[in-house]
């Protein structure tokens, strides 16, 4: 059975444009695909800790140790994972701050990447696929950073594919916040069909 991982940064909850592109791209994918199972991570009650230096040397530890612990779950979870999928608003030139504290956690050395003997770096996940999905007040295009960001992040962890599905210009005055969502429920059909397990 495959499992899509859906790490919800979408930090305005059920008022959220992002989100509710998410819930169709996770329709239409489960739709082709309906023995996925969909595990969700709510990142809005942001209630993972900030990584600091002394709980990263313990995370290394646990790691290490192969033992279990609640916050080495976002680093299982990604390591497990067949498709990623990423929902995160424009936020400051890329997403909030919770999504970097879960990528942080996620990247635990053991888990999700290793190096080989010659010192190469090797990516763990089983996932073939990222997908990241954002919308933004005004332009993103050219300032794409969240996904430049989340694109190099997959790599390290072994994900070759990323692909971004984004709605722009959504709080411009005047602009047509309908259209500019349709155009990107458009972009996740036309994704969906590609995205081979
Ligand atoms: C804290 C915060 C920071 C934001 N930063 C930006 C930004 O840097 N650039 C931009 O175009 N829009 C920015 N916006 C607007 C959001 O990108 C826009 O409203 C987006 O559609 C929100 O997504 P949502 O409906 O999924 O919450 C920001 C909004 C908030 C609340």
């Amino acid at each position: 059975m495959d499992q899509i991982l859906f790490v919800d940064a979408c930090m305005r909850g059920e008022a959220s444009r992002t989100r509710t592109l998410c819930q169709d791209f996770l329709t239409r994918y489960t739709r082709l695909h309906p023995e996925s199972q969909i595990i969700r991570r709510d990142l809005t009650a942001a209630d993972l800790p900030v990584l600091t230096g002394d709980l990263a040397c313990r995370r290394d530890q646990w790691a290490a140790d192969q033992r279990d612990h609640p916050l080495l779950t976002p680093a299982r979870e990604v390591a497990g994972a067949d498709l990623i999928l990423v929902g995160a608003p424009y936020w400051d030139l890329s997403f909030p701050a919770a999504l970097k504290i879960y990528l942080e956690w996620a990247s635990t050395l053991g888990l999700t990447f290793a190096y080989t003997p010659q010192g190469e770096q090797v990516g763990l996940s089983r996932a073939r696929h990222l997908v990241y999905i954002t919308t933004g007040g005004g332009p993103i295009a050219g300032a794409n950073l969240g996904f430049d960001y989340l694109r190099a992040w997959g790599a390290m962890m072994g994900i070759s594919n990323a692909h971004c599905v984004m709605a722009e210009n959504l709080d411009v005055l005047g602009s047509d916040v309908g259209a500019a969502l349709d155009r990107a429920r458009g972009d996740i059909a036309r994704l969906v069909p590609l995205l081979v397990p």
